[in-house]
């Protein structure tokens, strides 16, 4: 291994929680209480994967069999669709945040750990009954914002719980930490406190029509900022799970000049009814795929710990493709053949089957410790990571045939049925994949508290072992 040299007082994950951090600590993963906080947002999180998984797997026979919705009326496929997208962002994609956000804001140990794990049992819940309510068939029509009726209240006050935790431990911590970071942690509170109000707002039907009448879809200048909060995000993440390695500051600094500029450029652009014809709008785009290599190289800046890399590789791999192919979809030409078609769904895959999630494990592993063997099995990565990829690939044909011809996925044919079944043995990959994850996961929970106690932490049975 190379030899790195670590920026003594400033490295930002030790300044961050305040603790030595774990890349180099050798804490048994039962003897510590943070720990459980943390490996029990995983099995929530992953829980959920899963769900959805074999929900996504249930999808797939209904698309290839339709006449088997007539046995499970009223709960058909329009009734799960909501449930499978909702349940992969506000469980598989928001719980490993959560997480990070507990660590970052020390709301993981001492007494807070308590209010912690009911925080992270509220959203379970809340998620539960949002998917009873779905398949009851209430929604606000509005994609990824269908909660209505009384989970529409129950969610945006389980999210409010989880930050009032966050607010009581930044208040119980703050002595010990310094004022940059004090300030932060503020900003960040105020920005989170907004989050449950714009959701119960969001979900409104009467705010705004699912569908922007100006355009009738993103512009060059909207896909610009999505992909830079993106960007953003990826810059903080390495900030509580991996350390900052001095020597190679200048990837850091390039990498927040090139941010700077593009945030101007996107201030520069046109909005609403602008056309993805109009060469600024795809050109200024392209300027996204300066990101390809210079992630990578932010990311060499920190140094990580062992059991990460593969995921590490993965997210850098589809970082690769989720850029270029993004851009190309966004062209005069092939926009027009491949939108709300199958391509879509493909390109949907990629972001969150392969980039993000690969992210989100990889988030997972550094918080819960360099001892995680957790997202080690072999044959579930690369069942992962094929069945993603070869979905990703037959989504985007079947796309293109059906740009071509409309009615390609709604009559039956041999083509579309052979692609249709591929899809529905990748899902099966996929979720064997997430399954085996929630398995080593519960062993883990159950070899740190004991089975007989089973999830209930308790802190004198942790601190004996
Ligand atoms: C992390 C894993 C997954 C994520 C984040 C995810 C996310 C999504 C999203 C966002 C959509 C909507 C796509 C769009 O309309 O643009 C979707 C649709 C769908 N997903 Fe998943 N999904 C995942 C895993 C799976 C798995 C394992 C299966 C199993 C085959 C599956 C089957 C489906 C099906 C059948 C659709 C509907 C496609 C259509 O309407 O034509 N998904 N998924």
């Amino acid at each position: 291994m190379e030899t790195m040299t670590l920026q003594s007082g400033m490295e930002a994950p030790a300044a961050l929680l305040n603790e030595p951090a774990r890349v180099s600590s050798p804490a048994g993963a039962a003897a510590s209480e943070p720990l459980s906080v943390l490996t029990l947002a995983a099995l929530h999180a992953v829980g959920w994967l899963t769900v959805s998984n074999f929900i996504g797997v249930g999808l797939a026979i209904l698309l290839l069999w339709p006449r088997a919705g007539a046995w499970l009326a009223p709960w058909s496929y329009g009734r799960w669709m909501p449930v499978h997208m909702n349940l992969q962002l506000y469980g598989w994609t928001s719980l490993p945040l959560v997480a990070w956000l507990l660590k970052i804001y020390r709301a993981d140990g001492g007494g807070l750990a308590r209010w912690s794990r009911t925080a992270l049992v509220l959203w379970s819940l809340a998620l539960g009954l949002g998917s009873l309510s779905w398949l009851d068939g209430h929604s606000s029509g509005k994609l990824f914002l269908d909660w209505s009726g009384y989970v529409r209240v129950f969610f945006p006050l389980a999210i409010l719980f989880l930050w009032g935790v966050l607010a009581a431990a930044f208040l119980s911590n703050r002595r010990g930490e310094g004022n940059a970071l004090r300030w932060l942690k503020l900003i960040g509170l105020v920005l989170l406190l907004l989050v449950p109000f714009a959701l119960y707002a969001a979900c409104s039907p009467d705010i705004y029509p699912p569908v922007n009448p100006d355009s009738g879809g993103p512009t060059g200048a909207s896909q610009l900022e999505s992909v830079l909060i993106i960007v953003l995000i990826l810059f903080l993440l390495p900030y509580g799970v991996s350390r900052r390695i001095a020597a190679r500051r200048r990837w850091l600094v390039v990498s927040w000049v090139v941010f700077a500029a593009e945030g101007l450029l996107c201030l520069g652009l046109g909005r609403a009814d602008v056309s993805n014809n109009r060469p600024t709008q795809f050109i200024s785009l392209g300027s996204l795929l300066v990101w390809v290599p210079l992630m990578p190289a932010y990311y060499t800046s920190f140094q990580w710990q062992e059991n990460t890399r593969r995921w590490r590789m993965a997210v850098l791999a589809w970082w690769a493709v989720l850029i270029p192919t993004g851009w190309c979809l966004f062209l005069p030409g092939v926009l027009d053949r491949l939108k709300f078609t199958d391509g879509l769904v493909g390109h949907s895959l990629t972001a969150m089957a392969g980039f993000a999630t690969s992210l989100l494990v990889l988030l997972l592993i550094g918080l819960t410790g360099p001892e995680d063997n957790v997202f080690a099995s072999r044959w579930a990565f690369v069942a992962w990571q094929a069945g993603t990829g070869v979905y990703v690939l037959i989504m985007l044909i079947a796309g293109w045939i059906e740009g071509a011809d409309p009615a390609f996925t709604m009559v039956p044919n041999t083509t579309r049925n052979v692609i249709y079944g591929i899809r529905l043995c990748c899902g099966m990959a996929m979720a064997a994949a997430s399954a085996e994850w929630l398995w080593r996961l519960h062993l883990r929970l159950r070899a740190a508290v004991g089975s007989s106690t089973g999830y209930a932490f308790s802190t004198a049975r942790a601190r004996a072992q």
